[in-house]
């Protein structure tokens, strides 16, 4: 496995924001030593069927960032979300800071530039995005070095982010009783997502694990921090030493029987685009609905 830099000692000032409209929790983390900080996966908001678009969510974090006299360096979106729209774009033109996402984002809009029968236009490199991450890479925010760890197995993207003591873990993991994201989108497997949380649970027992979606299982109120102890103890779907081929069948299984999220169709056309919706022809922006495609 990857020797990656863990500095546990570092302990980074992690503010949260839940989108009740998504069950998405975005975060704005700061460097203890300085005033730098990062932003992972922002929102922005959407009501689809009237095809309107506006910020509330993404205004929010601006405002945090602000009044508090932080620095923006980074902008990182863990995956391409199926559920959500990235606000990265609309902070970065605040705020300034870098746009990064996982190296493999260039199969995801392979795979997704042919659904939405893209034209050349659609670049497939990743080029929308400031910066591409590959297992183990570093960055700095401020005097904090974080670091990427490849995750795929919900999307073939997905990368956990580490930031000190804290991991952004995307959708790899849910809170202990919401267990684990489906593995069924294209790209996806349950396997390699099975692997990869082993890579999370990997890390010092004392990790603050950070989730993108909570959805309060059971009536509990909304949470979105856990610990990589918790996880490997009490995780449904696989604390407690459950086996991969478990883990499988399970997720297999429970896979096909959800229903598409209800925002995928808009999420995919722009987050594969780092956040920026498509224009037709004319420049006007617009979103395709492919029938029967997904
Ligand atoms: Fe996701």
């Amino acid at each position: 496995m990857t020797n990656y830099p863990i500095n546990m000692n570092i302990e980074p000032k992690v503010e949260a924001f839940f989108d009740p409209a998504t069950n998405t929790i975005s975060y704005v983390v700061k460097d203890p030593n300085s005033d730098s900080c990062a932003v992972v996966d922002s929102v922005m908001d959407i009501d689809y069927a009237a095809g309107r678009i506006t910020y509330d969510s993404a205004d929010k974090i601006i405002d945090h960032i602000t009044s508090n006299g932080l620095k923006l360096e980074w902008l990182i979106e863990t995956h391409v979300h199926a559920d959500h729209l990235s606000g990265a774009p609309y902070i970065q033109e605040k705020l300034g800071g870098k746009i990064g996402i996982g190296k493999n984002i260039c199969t995801v809009q392979e795979t997704f530039g042919k659904v939405f029968n893209e034209g050349t236009e659609f670049q497939r490199d990743g080029s929308q995005f400031d910066s591409l991450f590959e297992d183990g890479d570093t960055y700095m925010i401020g005097g904090m070095r974080a670091f990427a760890i490849y995750t795929p197995g919900h999307t073939p993207a997905c990368m956990t982010h580490v930031m000190g003591n804290a991991a952004f873990v995307g959708d790899t993991l849910f809170m202990p009783d919401g267990g684990s994201a489906r593995a069924d989108f294209p790209g996806g497997d349950s396997a390699e997502l099975y692997d990869s949380i082993q890579k999370v649970l990997s890390l010092p027992d004392d990790t603050r694990l950070f989730m993108c979606h909570d959805y309060g299982p059971n009536g509990r109120d909304i949470e979105w921090e856990t610990s990589v102890a918790e996880e490997k103890a009490h995780n449904i779907h696989v604390g407690g030493g459950k086996t991969k081929d478990e883990f499988v069948k399970f997720r297999t299984e429970r896979d096909a029987q959800l229903d598409m999220p209800k925002l995928i169709i808009p999420s995919l056309q722009v987050n594969m685009r780092a956040g920026e919706v498509p224009t037709d022809e004319d420049g006007n922006p617009m979103l395709k609905v492919p029938v029967n495609a997904l």
